[in-house]
């Protein structure tokens, strides 16, 4: 099986992603929107400039725009459907990362938005931070998953969430999301970034981020050993899953399947 075949297995859809040039080419009727993140929209959160040139493409967003006769179960739900890809890149010494942020709460809720991740291919982490309440710079729990070990995630809520490629080749993971909300960014300009920055020293290393008051030792949680990161079963192939039963995915839109799910959650201080 080729690489293709395997990535079309994967996405649930033909797809080709080209990592040098940062593009998705698919067939009609799928249509993606394009989101380019370079070094200086993200300049805030890295370890230093690298001096690499501020119009550095670092990472890739392809948004769902158009599903074809699909678009119907993803509009009934308010539900969307986005790929990430990073490509091999590093910062300084900072391996190349996405911008990272928390989502909203529900509305009516303090329940803030899940999220669902699923490798497509490469080697990639996901960072996921958790505060103390309102106090961003105060982490209760710190977490790296590989995506590629774990398969599918959910991003579970109040955890925000980076994606790093400290690899020598393209990576890319697909996700399932509500959309109606936006990400909140804030807490990481504020504080440059997650908890811990990945750099090259010799090899992958995790170096705390000194504007943070409080962080717990972070956590490597082996794949599917923490119930709080399981995805949906069928999660892997996403684009499939979510379209055979959006109901499966019901808990990132909707307050009263997450209430069902996630329980009502502690007031925010
Ligand atoms: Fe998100």
């Amino acid at each position: 099986m080729t690489a293709v075949d395997t990535l079309v297995q994967r996405a649930g859809f033909p797809v080709e992603f080209d990592g040098e040039e940062g593009a998705l080419v698919t067939s009609a009727p799928l249509v993606f929107n394009r989101v380019v993140r370079t070094k200086a929209d993200i300049a805030k959160v890295l370890v230093d400039g690298g001096g690499i040139p501020d119009d550095t493409h670092l990472y890739w967003i392809f948004q769902l725009a158009d599903a074809g006769a699909d678009q119907q179960r993803f509009e009934a739900t308010e539900t969307t459907y986005a790929c990430v890809l990073l490509p091999s890149r590093k910062v300084g010494r900072e391996y190349v990362k996405t911008q990272g942020h928390y989502h909203p709460p529900m509305p009516g809720t303090t329940i803030e938005y899940p999220e669902v991740y699923s490798h497509l291919f490469g080697d990639i982490y996901l960072l996921l931070q958790r505060r103390a309440g309102q106090r961003p710079e105060v982490i209760e729990d710190f977490v790296i998953l590989d995506m590629k070990a774990w398969g599918a995630v959910t991003i579970p809520p109040g955890y925000a969430h980076v994606l790093i490629n400290a690899s020598d080749a393209p990576a890319a993971i697909a996700g399932i999301y509500a959309t109606s909300f936006k990400p909140d960014y804030h807490p990481f300009v504020d504080l440059g970034g997650a908890a811990y920055f990945m750099v090259d020293d010799a090899g992958e290393s995790l170096i705390p981020n000194p504007r943070y008051e409080r962080v717990p030792r972070l956590r490597r949680p082996a794949p599917g050993s923490d119930p709080a990161f399981l995805a949906p079963e069928g999660a892997e192939q996403l684009w499939t899953s979510f379209l055979e039963n959006p109901e499966r995915y019901a808990f990132v839109a909707d307050p009263q399947a997450a209430l069902e799910k996630f329980g009502p959650m502690k007031e925010l201080t």
